[in-house]
């Protein structure tokens, strides 16, 4: 009995361990690149063709891969590589006397070659199809047997490259600073030294101006650990950012993004266009997307490994999919999961881009974009593969004061969003605090009634198997100082990530239900309503046995929330699902101003018996 009880225990701990170590591992590291040999075989190949992509200037291509080998294994595989030329000429040794391995980069992405061909391990001839985009540099594709734990160098194809490798690509819109300015973020291979970057835009069909962006990139020293600053390092171009201001609301735009190359010629980009966003306080229809944690996915079924983000194609299909019916997205936090693998975060950015140069694209800053050890984060664990935030901050613009405090609050129309940065700390007494404070008591109610607080980790309530297992339900600490803020200022919504699932609690302080309504709201909330919305892509997170009493819906899928403002008293909450957008769960709030200034616990400014 002790024998088999033993057993269990060890089964167990399997179990909980392959969970820990499946949930939120890039997929790039389960390579083990710096113990790759050379093992090139004459009979072996590998060819790609066409070798020139982007002839009519596309930014994603097909291609086709044929390869063959002579002693071909179920583990054979084959990694995509850019630049071609990923020899350790590339790499300097980190100690002098100890050589570099022979290859010091990681693939961009990889595939098994038997993907498409159930017979290659017989034959040992396959072929397959891998979509590429233009990420700055020439590619080639290289044939390893031995598995992703001990590749050996079987053949290396041809080069393929795309026609303008430099081209301006990704643009990611975003609210600037005020409620009449938008920002647009694009990387190129164009440095300063080679051309002007610039956004032309106006008005649909009217006059077009120029507006000049200014250009930031950064080198390997600036990551902070490894892979960011070893295998997974990979040169990140060059980030533009233009800045369209005094923007008629609700007016449609259209740019392009341009460079003026110092021989007179120009490049661009295709023609894009967004409305502009409303004044704070406008009465019109709003309608503001929101989910966390959605990672990336490669149509070609690459890099796919225990299902790491299976749900991010299909959330992405689906707002593309719906581009007419919402305004504004805010993705909070776990944007990429790069994790120290930087050629990750162009392939995001592709991914989304039919999205982000449409609507405002605002992002929050996740673990797996800023955690390092001793580099400032308030968790110390390695979860941003020692990017250390610098993607983030670079890759996309918020109005932030400091970019490397992730912290910001932006209107849009009839809401006031406050960002926080859950991994800065935010307790009482610190500079986000104040922030938090000042953001939610800045906002004039009347004006702007429908307050919403935004975090990647959950400061408020979720009851997911980690935070009930930390006895917290929530991030230790989260709510203990934060609870009184937003009761004060009677924040109505707070978002988060983190966990991937979805989860509404009822209006609640203090752990309490402060109201008994679960679907139409009528009149005050006495209390925030606190939801979890981190399905949108990444593996998914399982929920604790029991269910607490704040706990009002839960589902472990792939969804995302949407929020429409039908006027300053009326606000439609849906969570949707990504597999066909349909929604799942709903509730409704109806009030008046008065509602809002009537009085609940701990929320009501002091009175005066003197008239
Ligand atoms: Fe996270």
């Amino acid at each position: 009995m002790k024998v088999f009880l033993n057993v269990v225990v060890v089964l167990l701990a399997l179990v909980s361990l392959e969970e820990v170590t499946s949930h939120g591992v890039q997929p790039l590291s389960k390579i083990a690149i710096e113990k790759a040999v050379i093992a090139l075989d004459n009979k072996a190949f590998i060819k790609a063709s066409p070798s020139v992509l982007g002839v009519n200037e596309e930014n994603k291509e097909w291609i086709t891969l044929t390869y063959s080998s002579s002693r071909p294994s179920i583990n054979d595989w084959i990694g995509v590589f850019s630049p071609a030329n990923f020899s350790s000429s590339t790499c300097l040794p980190e100690n002098p006397r100890v050589g570099p391995p022979y290859l010091c980069t990681a693939p961009i992405k990889y595939q098994f070659a038997n993907f498409s061909n159930p017979t290659y391990k017989d034959t040992g001839k396959g072929s397959l199809k891998l979509l590429l985009i233009n990420q700055r540099s020439d590619f080639s594709f290289a044939l390893f047997s031995g598995g992703v734990s001990n590749p050996k160098l079987v053949s290396v194809s041809n080069t393929v490259s795309f026609a303008n490798p430099n081209a301006p690509l990704y643009p990611r819109l975003a609210q600037g600073s005020t409620w009449n300015e938008m920002t647009v973020t694009w990387t190129s291979g164009y440095g300063l030294d080679e051309a002007e970057p610039f956004v032309e835009w106006g008005r649909k069909g009217g006059q077009q101006i120029r507006s000049l962006a200014v250009t930031l990139t950064f080198d390997r020293n600036t990551m902070c650990g490894a892979p960011a600053r070893t295998v997974g390092w990979r040169d990140p171009g060059f980030i533009h950012t233009g800045f369209l201001k005094e923007l008629w609301p609700n007016s449609v735009y259209t740019y392009k993004l341009g460079h003026k190359l110092f021989n007179g010629t120009y490049v661009w980009s295709g023609i894009y266009k967004f409305k502009a966003s409303p004044y704070p306080g406008q009465n019109s229809i709003q309608r503001v997307i929101i989910f966390g944690d959605m990672g990336k996915d490669e149509e070609d079924g690459s890099n796919e490994y225990n299902n790491f983000q299976r749900g991010s194609l299909n959330t992405t299909k689906q707002l593309i999919s719906d581009l007419k019916n919402y305004d504004i997205v805010f993705h909070i936090g776990d944007l990429t999961y790069a994790n120290g693998y930087l050629s990750q975060w162009d392939q995001f950015t592709s991914q989304i881009e039919p999205i982000a140069s449409r609507v405002p694209y605002m992002i929050a800053s996740g673990n797996h974009e800023r955690d390092w050890p001793d580099t400032g984060s308030f968790y110390g664990n390695m979860d941003s593969g020692g990017e250390c935030g610098v993607l983030a901050e670079t890759m996309f613009f918020v109005p932030a004061e400091n970019r490397a405090k992730f912290w910001y609050s932006t209107d849009y129309g009839m809401f006031r969003f406050c960002v926080a940065d859950s991994e800065h700390d935010w307790r009482e007494g610190t500079e986000q605090y104040k922030f938090i404070e000042h953001c939610l008591a800045s906002v004039d109610r009347q004006k702007q009634p429908w307050l919403i607080f935004i975090a990647h980790r959950v400061l408020g309530y979720s009851s997911t198997d980690f935070y009930a297992n930390e006895g917290s339900f929530a991030e230790p600490m989260g709510r203990d100082d934060l609870q009184k803020l937003w009761q004060k200022y009677k924040v109505d919504i707070a978002f988060y990530g983190h966990a991937h699932s979805y989860e509404r609690t009822c209006a609640v302080y203090q752990n309490i239900c402060t109201n008994n309504e679960k679907h139409y709201y009528k009149g005050s909330l006495n209390g925030t309503i606190h939801v979890v919305a981190g399905g949108g892509g990444a593996s998914l997170a399982d929920f604790s046995i029991l269910q607490p009493k704040w706990s009002i819906f839960r589902d472990s899928d792939y969804g995302f929330v949407k929020m429409t403002a039908f006027d300053h008293s009326n606000l439609l909450f849906e969570y949707k699902k990504s597999r066909d957008g349909k929604v799942y769960d709903s509730f409704r709030i109806s009030r008046d101003y008065r509602d809002i200034l009537a009085c609940a616990v701990d929320s009501c400014p002091s009175t005066t018996l003197a008239s």
